[in-house]
Parts: C-alpha cells; sequence; structure tokens
C-alpha cells in the first residue's frame, strides 16, 4: 500500500487509532461487573428506543444506521467516533471532583514514551519544521500552591498541516511529540511551534456522518498534555489559542475557557505562559 492512493489524514488515521487503542489500552480494559452492565446497557437501550418512537424512525433509516455502524467498524474509526463524540462527557464527569485543572478529552492520538527532553528543551521538530515558533513557559503545582519538582508532561500535537505523526504517513515518527520533566522549583520551558486546526478524517465513517447530517469537521488548533508527578492525579489536558474561529463550535465540543492559551508575539514567533495544578490523588 502506497500513500499516494491515500489522503494523507483519514483512511489511515482511523485505522492507526484502532490499532494504538487496542495495543495500548485493551489490556488495562477490566472485567466491568454485571450490575453495571445490566444497568448501562438498558438505559443506553430505552434512550434509543425513546427516540426511535419520538421521532417514528423508518426501516430505511434503520438499515441506513446498520450500513453505517458495519462501515466505522471497517474503517477502524470507533476510537474516532467515541473520542469526538461521547469521550467528552466522561472526563467531564470523571474529574468533577476536581479542584485543580480538570482537563480535557485524550483523543485518539496519544503515543506513550515520547522521548525524553528534560526541563527546558524542544519537542522533536524537522529541520524547518513548518508554523510559528512557540516558547511555553510554566510551573507545575500542588492545590495548596506546593511546586512540584520531577512532574513529567508529555506533549504532542499536530503539525502546520493538522497532521499527527505515527497516525499520518511520512512524518518521522515522534515529530511533535515530547516528555518533559520539571525542575526543582516545579518550572519547565518547551519549545514548539504552532499547531494548525485540525480536521477529523472526512473520508470515512465519521466523515460520511458530518456530511450527512450537514455538521462541519474541524477542531480549533490545540496542544493536547498529559501532566504526572508522584502522590497526584494525572491531568489530561489540551490547550487551545485564542481567535481560532473553532474555538466555539469544537466538533469533538472539548474546549473550556480555562484551556485558553494567551500567547504574545516575540522577535522569533511567539511566547506563551501557562501552568498546571495538579489534585493529590485520593
Ligand atoms: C480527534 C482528533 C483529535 O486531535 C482530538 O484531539 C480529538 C479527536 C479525532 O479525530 O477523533
Ligand atoms: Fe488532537
Amino acid at each position: 500500500m502506497t500513500a499516494t492512493h491515500h489522503a494523507p489524514a483519514a483512511a489511515e488515521s482511523g485505522a492507526s487509532a484502532t490499532e494504538r487503542f487496542k495495543s495500548d489500552k485493551l489490556a488495562t480494559v477490566a472485567d466491568t461487573p454485571k450490575e453495571r452492565v445490566d444497568l448501562l446497557a438498558r438505559e443506553v437501550l430505552s434512550a434509543v428506543h425513546e427516540t426511535i418512537r419520538r421521532h417514528k424512525v423508518t426501516y430505511d433509516e434503520y438499515n441506513a444506521l446498520k450500513a453505517w455502524l458495519i462501515r466505522l467498524g471497517e474503517d477502524g474509526e470507533w476510537p474516532l467516533f467515541l473520542d469526538v463524540w461521547v469521550e467528552h462527557v466522561i472526563e467531564e464527569v470523571a474529574t468533577e471532583h476536581r479542584q485543580g485543572n480538570k482537563g480535557t478529552i485524550e483523543g485518539p492520538y496519544y503515543v506513550p514514551g515520547a522521548p525524553e527532553r528534560g526541563s527546558r528543551g524542544s519537542v522533536p521538530m524537522r529541520d524547518n519544521e513548518p508554523g510559528t515558533p512557540l516558547v511555553w513557559t510554566g510551573r507545575v503545582t500542588s492545590t495548596d500552591g506546593t511546586p512540584l519538582a520531577g512532574a513529567t508532561i508529555e506533549l504532542w500535537h499536530a503539525d502546520a498541516d493538522g497532521l499527527y505523526s505515527q497516525f499520518a504517513p511520512g512524518i518521522p515518527e515522534w515529530n511533535l511529540r515530547g516528555t518533559f520533566s520539571t525542575g526543582s522549583d516545579g518550572s519547565f520551558e518547551i519549545r514548539t511551534v504552532r499547531p494548525a486546526p485540525y480536521q477529523i478524517p472526512t473520508d470515512g465513517a465519521c466523515g460520511a456522518l458530518i456530511a450527512a447530517a450537514g455538521w462541519h469537521a474541524w477542531r480549533p488548533a490545540h496542544l493536547h498534555v498529559k501532566v504526572s508527578a508522584p502522590g497526584h492525579e494525572l491531568l489530561t489536558a489540551q490547550l487551545y489559542f485564542p481567535g481560532d474561529e473553532h474555538n466555539d463550535d469544537d466538533i469533538a465540543s472539548a474546549v473550556k475557557p480555562e484551556l485558553m492559551l494567551d500567547p504574545a508575539p516575540a522577535e522569533d514567533g511567539e511566547t506563551v505562559s501557562y501552568g498546571f495544578v495538579l489534585d493529590p490523588a485520593a
């Protein structure tokens, strides 16, 4: 299979996201208790039944749904579908108790084990990586204000074409993916480039749903992070840029006002200051 036969982002991104989920997360999925399966499956099915009655769903519409669900699996787009249209509510429920940063969805493109770059450094990138250079400084603290030394910040994001390494072809393996740690005062400095707005793949089943419903496929430009420190809850978040036309209508409903950056022009690109507050683990 050669890359020239494909739009760069789509079909391959879906299949890669499915493979990534199977290799990283499937093994950690514990058996769900029977009582929970019974309760949740019954309530979800009731909501479907209620929708059918309320809108008098026809056999043609039912068969269109069947065909679409079959295609969703064939295209490997279950992770994309769930992360775009469901994960934001899972995240909301999972973090509602937090005093520190609440975060937002992980999405389908996280890969553990990105190269380590210390507390001040550049994310791996190509020579002449396209995009505005961005110098990001910040501090990681606990909810009581204590700086957290040796905290870990995993950063991953799309390039200036809106493509993610390891999911779109032709990009170096760890491009725009790095692991940073905080210094003794909890501080870090990360050099990267501004990502572009991201369009979820349009040539698979998710794209077919978007087209059939007359929606758009865009997420605003964003930086993904996972921030962790011993004795603290893992924070999964995304950071956004003011003025992006999709901040108010993100297809994945994952923008929160507290995740908005405030970049300032600098000599060569932009600087931005943004830190994280982690909740002690219960
Ligand atoms: C999707 C992509 C993202 O970059 C993201 O943050 C969330 C969802 C997706 O294509 O499903
Ligand atoms: Fe993303």
